[in-house]
């Protein structure tokens, strides 16, 4: 594997130590992630498919190996820039929305910019918030921007999580099981929108799932059983 690709993960392991013992929960991953691409990862629980894609997004750092992108080792940024590389990279959705309940959707979408200010000097907050409500009429949820989560179906919470996860325009969306907690319809609907969102804007995806209707349609499909990639396709 070489640095030259556009997201690589090189011989990636991690272990966790627990009082004496250790658990190598990734041994040696080697992938690497296509420009525009749909990358699905499968595998039973515990194979460590969440472990990899937080690797791979800088919310974990491996024990060994790194991760690049475009050439540049992510692993070896300094704590200070991590945040905001992580930022600029990556746009991350989560089986579990992570949707603050307080606030509607609009004001969930905005969320990032409130916290992390100095990522979004480029835009103003009108634009800011101008983009925010075309994202969320793009996703069919224009009438319902002023709805709380818990207003809000499964469905179109994930809806909210993935345009929350857009406003930074990611080089790369990374999803944990988007679709784990939803109910078939509303599955398939936010798998339609996720390949909809890479057929038109060629947004590169990479998804964690058991889900093996993702499977059909992707670019390349990795199987990981015990922290080991096992099968490998390319469609
Ligand atoms: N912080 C931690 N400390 C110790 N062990 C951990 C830690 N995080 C994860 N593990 C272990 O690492 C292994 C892989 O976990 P991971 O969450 O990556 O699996 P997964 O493939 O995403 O599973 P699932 O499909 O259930 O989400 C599991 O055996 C888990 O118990
Ligand atoms: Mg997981």
């Amino acid at each position: 594997m070489t640095d030259n690709g556009y997201l690589c993960a090189n011989e990636i392991h991690k272990e966790y130590k627990i009082g004496k013992t250790s658990l190598s929960v990734l041994s040696g991953i080697n992938l690497e992630i296509k420009e525009g691409e749909i990358l699905i990862i499968l595998g039973a629980s515990g194979a460590g498919k969440s472990t990899l894609l937080h690797i791979l997004g800088m919310l974990d750092t491996p024990t060994s190996g790194h991760v690049s992108f475009k050439g540049e080792n992510l692993s070896i940024a300094g704590q200070k820039e991590l945040a905001g590389k992580r930022n600029r990279i990556f746009g991350f959705v989560f089986q579990f929305y992570h949707l603050l309940p307080d606030f509607n959707a609009l004001e969930n979408v905005l969320m990032p910019r409130l916290i992390g200010k100095k990522f979004f000097k480029t835009i103003s907050k009108k634009e800011h918030t101008e983009k925010a409500v075309q994202l969320l009429e793009r996703v069919g949820l224009g009438s319902r921007i002023n709805h709380r989560p818990n207003e809000l179906s499964g469905g179109e919470k994930q809806r909210v999580a993935i345009v929350r996860a857009l406003m930074n325009d990611p080089e790369i969306l990374l999803c944990d099981e988007p679709t784990g907690n939803l109910d078939t319809n509303s599955g398939r609907e936010i798998k339609e929108l996720i390949w909809e969102l890479n057929e038109k804007t060629r947004q590169t995806v990479v998804i964690v799932t058991h889900d093996e209707r993702f499977a059909k349609s992707a670019g390349q499909v990795v199987r990981m059983a015990d922290g080991k990639i096992v099968n490998y396709s390319g469609n």
